[in-house]
């Protein structure tokens, strides 16, 4: 990022920040994102909440595709797959139109949790993770990406409690193994270390404003002068 707070596009228009939100199942993303996005809001800018998967109606349709535990020999590579097409159609549809007239994007989950559920926790390795983003996202990458990190026993168990509210049968990711989600928190290790600019990591233990104080903080260096 420049000293300045916001990115010139090429026709001289001010473009938006594109920030994601990553963290395992239960971190507390999405209630860390509203939180932000009202605190700016509040501020008065611009801000566009979107999800991936399930950001489009199409891509609503491949999120229940993904979830149905009927799919349970739903096959790595083509998971992944729907993954990227909903992405790809998020970016036509909401992503790209939103940045060019300057408004800023914030995306519960983006190709990072690909790198690190499908990359490394189904170890499909991290070369398809990147070619296949360059097709879907054609080169948007996001500005800034907040990693809510908490223990892995933390986070399964407010996706259970969660997950128990919102329905009785769970999702086919909740059946997967404590192994799996190891290897998911090493892919979100190897992105901090690797871009510690753009990948930043929060300490997502405490309470709800704890971490939304941290949130604010680790957002700050994005554009200093709105949080
Ligand atoms: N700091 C916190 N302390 C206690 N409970 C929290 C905290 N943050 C979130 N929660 C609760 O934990 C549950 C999961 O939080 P949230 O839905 O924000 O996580 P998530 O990362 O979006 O999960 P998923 O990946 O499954 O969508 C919710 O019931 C939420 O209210
Ligand atoms: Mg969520």
């Amino acid at each position: 990022m420049s000293s300045t707070d916001t990115v010139a596009s090429a026709g001289g228009f001010t473009e938006g920040h594109f920030v994601t939100f990553e963290g395992l199942d239960g971190s507390g993303k999405t209630t860390q994102m509203r939180l932000l996005a009202a605190h700016l809001r509040a501020r008065g800018t611009e801000v566009i909440e979107t999800v991936e998967p399930g950001g489009t109606t199409i891509g609503q349709a491949i999120r229940r595709i993904l979830l149905d535990p009927a799919h349970d020999h739903l096959g790595p590579v083509a998971e992944m797959l729907l993954y990227f097409a909903a992405r790809a159609q998020n970016v036509d549809e909401v992503l790209e139109p939103a940045l060019a007239r300057g408004a800023t994007v914030f995306s519960d989950r983006w190709t990072d949790s690909t790198f690190a559920y499908q990359g490394y926790g189904r170890q499909l390795g991290e070369g398809i993770v990147a070619d296949l983003d360059r097709i879907a996202c054609r080169g948007r990458q996001p500005d800034l990406t907040l990693w809510i990190d908490v223990e892995l026993e933390t986070s399964l168990g407010r996706a259970r409690s969660r997950n128990v509210q919102e329905s009785a049968e769970g999702t086919r990711m909740d059946e997967q193994s404590r192994a799996f989600y190891e290897q998911v928190l090493q892919g979100y290790r190897i992105l901090a270390e690797r871009q510690p600019e753009r990948f930043v990591r929060v300490d997502g233990n405490g309470t709800l404003e704890e971490v939304a104080e941290r949130v604010k903080l680790a957002y700050s260096r994005l554009e200093p002068s709105r949080v």
